[in-house]
């Protein structure tokens, strides 16, 4: 075993925080069995309690462990989706305490593809909570340097893993109710998932399980966002007075202070998305304009987090 992982692995025993690499995005890990552990998770995060928290394993038979219930769908999108960007809510075991449900009676599991991040999980032999290592509220970190310059010291130990590749937060499918339905949407979509399960998915209902993603503006970054449709932007680019940082597919406006320049592809999309966030946000401008992607299936995941950034 690497020296690193192995330290990982004993601060996480003792009780510590350790930031380790998912190929979504970085995650900020506790001994999910440890009260006292996640409490100092949520402390650092500032993340209100009774939030629930993802707990992440190193195969799909340990992670079913935490589940009293395991219905046919998770098994048939565990085998075809993990290790991967997939989160299943199920119906709790005694190992997923209340600290970790936010007193619900079901529970987030996934296993992540992540190299690194499977080592550790190996290493560490049980479940690790881990929300996404920023600070509640704001926009989660792809690389190691991103958590570092968002939570600084508060965290024992940060493992490097190179920046996420598929950047932003995993697909999070419900199979706790009667249907299956998608909490939060992901890099694994709808459709792949309804051809897993030859089924079709249900709507989001209002009363879905209390999720932070689920909050108005939530990954948003500092300065204010507006999202406008590509035939809008040039018009909107004119018409507005404040200094501007332009997130768009088109080329750069000279009347613009600070421009970045996104692929018209929704993965490469989404794999920069987080870190041109914060780029535009350090651009000391007054207003952060996005080009919004096409209303369409593909797109759903970045719009999602596009909305969310404009709160
Ligand atoms: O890709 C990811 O999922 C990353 C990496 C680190 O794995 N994690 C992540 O965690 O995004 P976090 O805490 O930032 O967002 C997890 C979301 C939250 O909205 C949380 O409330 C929801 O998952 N969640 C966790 N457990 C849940 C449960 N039992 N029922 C409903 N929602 C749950
Ligand atoms: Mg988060």
């Amino acid at each position: 075993m690497k020296p690193e992982i192995a330290k990982a692995a004993q601060i996480l025993r003792a009780g510590g925080l350790v930031a380790f690499p998912t190929e979504t995005v970085y995650g900020l890990g506790a001994d999910a069995s440890s009260a006292q552990a996640v409490a100092r998770l949520y402390a650092v995060k500032r993340r209100p309690a009774g939030h629930p928290v993802i707990v992440h394993f190193d195969g799909a038979e340990r992670a079913f462990t935490w589940a009293r219930d395991v219905p046919a769908a998770a098994r048939t999108l565990a085998q075809r989706f993990w290790p991967g960007p997939l989160t299943l809510v199920l119906k709790r075991s005694a190992l997923a305490q209340d600290f970790i449900t936010g007193g619900q009676d079901n529970v987030g599991v996934r296993v992540p593809a992540h190299p690194v991040a499977h080592e550790l999980l190996a290493a560490f032999g049980g479940g690790i909570a881990a929300p996404s290592a920023n600070r509640f509220g704001l926009v989660s970190p792809t690389t190691a340097a991103h958590v570092r310059a968002d939570l600084g010291a508060d965290v024992d130990l940060v493992l490097e893993g190179g920046p996420s590749e598929v950047g932003i937060e995993s697909t999070i499918l419900d199979l706790s109710g009667a249907k299956p339905v998608v909490l939060r949407p992901g890099r694994i979509t709808a459709v792949e998932i309804e051809a897993a399960l030859g089924e079709a998915l249900a709507e989001k209902p209002s009363d879905a399980p209390r999720h932070s993603g689920g909050l108005e503006r939530h990954y948003a970054p500092r300065t204010p966002v507006r999202l406008v449709p590509g035939y809008q932007l040039d018009r909107e680019i004119a018409r507005l007075k404040e200094k501007l940082a332009v997130l768009a597919f088109s080329r750069p406006d000279e009347r613009v202070e600070y421009w970045l320049r996104m692929p018209r592809d929704p993965q490469a999309y989404a794999h920069k998305l987080y870190a041109a966030l914060r780029e535009l946000d350090s651009a000391a401008c007054e207003a952060i304009l996005i080009e919004a992607p096409p209303p369409v299936p593909e797109w759903a995941a970045v719009l999602d987090r596009l909305r969310r950034a404009c709160g």
